[in-house]
């Protein structure tokens, strides 16, 4: 069963997100269309999410919270939008319905994954819910978060690998950075705008790092076990492509029980937290035991 903080603040960001983005009426109106299409109705939320169960461990307002689960929904979309195009990973099926470029043509996908990540920078440092110098580091994290040597070099790691055996220590790299890094930063702006202290600041890092990768690698796993209709997406797709992927270079059963570990590693990064940390243990339960 799913936590009621996990729905109301999927509630939550799912309004903040209708909200912001351009209404299709405007124009350019087909590209404005393909934000909102690629954008709304469907995803987990699960890097809002880590922003707001963050927020919660220092006791800040939502209200300062929502620019920075945004922004990271928003780059999150966009960073799907390109991976399923015909030069990246050819995928057809996003969240139970076509691909952007399916449902409306390449070029229009390319530019509202473009204006997507725009957007999401535009309206972090527009946000006076906090103050400059906040607003400064949110956009530091965000930005490193999605360039060469976060999401996008992850990104270029993973298509440079096709058809090549990487060793254990260059996939969790790659798993580190495509996906890690946004996930990474979820829970640092979060703390950001909680207004974390070194220690804990630290303590958040290492948790939120080892989740990252964690969720990348149930990925993988889902990729082999999921079916296309529960995950939204073609199952088999990275088998297909001949991607590397932890059950591909350790065994499905290996890449389980790894998930297993990690699960009780990223927990032990909260231990000196009591309740205060009571949402991220849940969140890193449903990111970690999810089956789509
Ligand atoms: C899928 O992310 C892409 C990866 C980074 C593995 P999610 O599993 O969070 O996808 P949505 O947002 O719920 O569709
Ligand atoms: C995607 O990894 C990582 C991104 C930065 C989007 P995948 O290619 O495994 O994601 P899915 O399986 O298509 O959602
Ligand atoms: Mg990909
Ligand atoms: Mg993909
Ligand atoms: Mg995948």
């Amino acid at each position: 069963m799913t936590s009621d903080f996990i729905i109301d603040y999927q509630n939550r960001i799912e309004q903040c997100l209708a909200q912001s983005l351009p209404a299709e009426q405007e124009e350019p109106q087909r590209l404005h269309s393909a934000m909102r299409y690629a954008v709304l109705g469907a995803g987990k939320r699960i890097r809002p999410l880590l922003v707001y169960a963050t927020g919660q461990f220092f006791n800040s307002a939502l209200v300062s919270l929502d620019s920075s689960a945004l922004a990271v929904e928003l780059i999150h979309c966009y960073s799907l939008v390109h991976d399923d195009l015909p030069a990246m990973d050819n995928d057809d099926l996003r969240r139970g319905k076509p691909s952007c470029h399916k449902a409306f043509d390449d070029a229009t996908a390319m530019l509202a994954g473009d204006a997507l990540q725009a957007e999401a920078f535009a309206l972090l440092a527009a946000d006076t819910e906090n103050n400059l110098n906040e607003r400064v580091q949110l956009l530091s994290i965000l930005g490193r978060a999605c360039g060469s040597l976060g999401m996008a070099g992850g990104q270029a790691i993973d298509l440079g690998s096709v058809d090549k055996t990487l060793n254990l220590v260059q996939l969790e790299q790659m798993h580190r950075l495509k996906t890690g890094s946004l996930i990474e930063a979820s829970i640092l702006m979060g703390a950001i705008v909680g207004k974390a202290t070194p220690a804990e600041l630290a303590a958040l890092q290492e948790f939120a790092a080892l989740l990252g990768l964690t969720f990348q690698i149930q990925d993988d796993i889902l990729d082999v076990e999921g079916s296309t209709e529960q995950l939204g997406k073609q199952q088999g797709a990275d088998t297909a492509l001949n991607k590397p992927t932890y059950p591909g270079i350790l065994g499905l059963e290996k890449a389980k029980a790894l998930v297993e570990v990690n699960y009780e590693k990223v927990l032990a990064c909260l231990s000196d937290f009591g309740d205060r940390a009571e949402q991220l243990r849940q969140m890193a339960k449903y990111i970690i035991q999810r089956q789509h």
